[in-house]
């Protein structure tokens, strides 16, 4: 038998999260095709010798989850690093309750501190019977993955949809090392205080079952660890979260751009093809650019107010400046999100029709996902709007300037978890803060080329300093014991 931490072992490493890396397409005759999904944790995980990892998710792609299990396609090592995939069999009520209820209904507003509108807190009947749910789903994870993990291996669980694994984990396998690692913001105490009080703290003991809790920022580390000293009362020492005799400790890893792969991949011919045509679409203007999921938290409906904004106060930028934005569809089970969707498409009419001439058309919007055509964006872009009301990252602000071929200025939330690593040259705004970030479009316009340049140059290097990979790696090493 292979010793616990020898090369080539399967279930060396594994990583759980709601949506695993590889989506599926539907051919004509009902077979599905697998390829590789996006993002940093794919590649990340395609650093590891192949077959010593495994990836347990609830959800592959985008498609119908029943037609993924029932079509029992095969997954090609190529789409997965090399790596095991194992999709749970977690009935559809039970996936939907804990992913779009929980989850995305409220833990995601919480932390993106949407909780007016449309998120209004009430924990009813209906709350508590998709939070035992979501408690289901969670121990789904927890079984396969204790089932899964070689003696001492190395667990690294993903998000909010997974808050409790750590801990579920931990009562079944004290031997495994365990990682937490949140996308998101974390609401400071005061809002996460919204929750029920016995969900709040299931949430904080669910990840203080890992061994390291991390964060892309120092702030949302720093709102956890607030969160479990005034909720939990537990003692926080520097790093070290002590709590009912155990010790957790935070970690900050900002995942950064991945420039080598960018670069090549925006580089290719279907990319140039989309930029001639989105050329020949915009002509001469220059361009304001901004690719997002189309999400409340991206704030993608004040940041056409600001453009709006920008074309009443500043009306010499009129047929100079193209607003074009790429809003790609995202969670379209919720009716929130569909009514958002609507909102994004009716304000950009509205602005067209008020503002359109012959040779210029205001804002050019893009609502289906095309990848190589997002880089033709960022390839083109002389501005890159960012304004989300909160974000854990934000990778799209780090993409652009490593991409962008003219230099291209950096509008950027102060709420973007990006704010903390490229807030000296990128100009900040208030999310909230139309005017404002109308003003910070109109500087963004107006910057010499030289500087525009510098600044394009140091937020690249800032935004590549911790590309996918090391940003994987460094979280294993820190779960080392030695
Ligand atoms: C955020 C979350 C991810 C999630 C992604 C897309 O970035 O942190 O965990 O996968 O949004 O959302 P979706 O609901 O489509 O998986």
């Amino acid at each position: 038998e292979h010793r616990a931490q020898s090369p080539g072992r399967p279930g060396q490493v594994l990583v759980a999260s709601n949506r695993g890396p590889v989506s599926f397409s539907l051919g004509a005759d009902g077979s599905l095709t697998a390829k590789r999904g996006g993002g940093g944790l794919v590649s990340g995980l395609s650093t590891l010798t192949p077959g010593t990892g495994t990836w347990v998710c609830a959800a592959l792609g985008e498609g119908d989850r029943a037609a993924v299990a029932r079509s029992g396609a095969r997954l090609d090592p190529a789409d997965t690093g090399g790596q095991a995939v194992r999709m749970l069999d977690i009935p559809d009520g039970t996936f939907d309750a804990a992913y779009n209820g929980i989850a995305n209904s409220v833990l995601w507003f919480v932390h993106h501190l949407l909780y007016q509108t449309p998120f209004e807190p009430v924990f009813d009947a209906a709350f508590e019977a998709q939070w035992a749910d979501y408690e289901t789903y969670n121990a789904a994870f927890a079984e396969a993955l204790a089932a899964e993990a070689a003696p001492g291996a190395a667990v690294l669980v993903q998000d909010y949809h997974l808050s409790l694994v750590p801990a579920l984990l931990r009562d079944r396998r004290p031997d495994l090392r365990i990682g937490h690692f949140t996308h998101t913001p974390w609401a400071p105490p005061d809002l996460f205080r919204v929750l029920p009080d016995a969900v709040a703290r299931r949430l904080l003991l669910g990840i203080l079952g890992a061994d390291r809790a991390a964060f892309h920022t120092p702030r949302w580390a720093r709102a956890f660890a607030d969160c479990c000293a005034d909720l939990l009362g537990a003692r926080i020492d520097g790093q070290d979260i002590h709590h009912e005799g155990r010790i957790t400790r935070l970690g900050v890893h900002g995942l950064g751009a991945d420039a080598e792969f960018l670069r090549e991949r925006a580089s290719r011919p279907d990319v140039d093809e989309r930029l001639a045509a989105l050329r020949a679409q915009v002509g001469d203007a220059r361009t304001i650019v901004r690719v997002d999921r189309t999400e409340l938290s991206k704030n993608i409906v004040r940041g056409l107010f600001a453009f709006r904004r920008l074309l009443t106060d500043r009306p010499q930028w009129r047929g100079q400046v193209t607003h074009v934005a790429f809003a790609y569809p995202s969670r379209q089970d919720l009716a929130v999100y569909r009514d958002y969707t609507a909102e994004v498409s009716r304000v950009a009419e509205e602005i067209n029709a008020a503002f359109a001439t012959d040779g210029w058309t205001p804002v050019v919007l893009h609502v289906k996902d095309d990848f190589a055509r997002s880089l033709a964006a960022y390839r083109m872009a002389d501005v890159a709007l960012v304004n989300p009301i909160k974000d854990g990252m934000n990778l799209v602000a780090k993409e652009i300037p490593v991409v962008s071929e003219r230099g291209c200025a950096l509008v950027l939330s102060t709420e973007a978890g990006a704010a903390a690593e490229l807030g000296e040259d990128a100009l900040l705004v208030n999310p909230y803060d139309i005017a404002g970030t109308a003003e910070a479009l109109h500087l963004a316009l107006s910057m010499d080329a030289d500087e525009r340049d510098r600044r394009t140059k140091r937020l690249s290097a800032a935004a590549t300093a911790l590309p996918p990979q090391t940003w994987f790696l460094e979280q294993l090493a820190a779960l080392d014991p030695a």
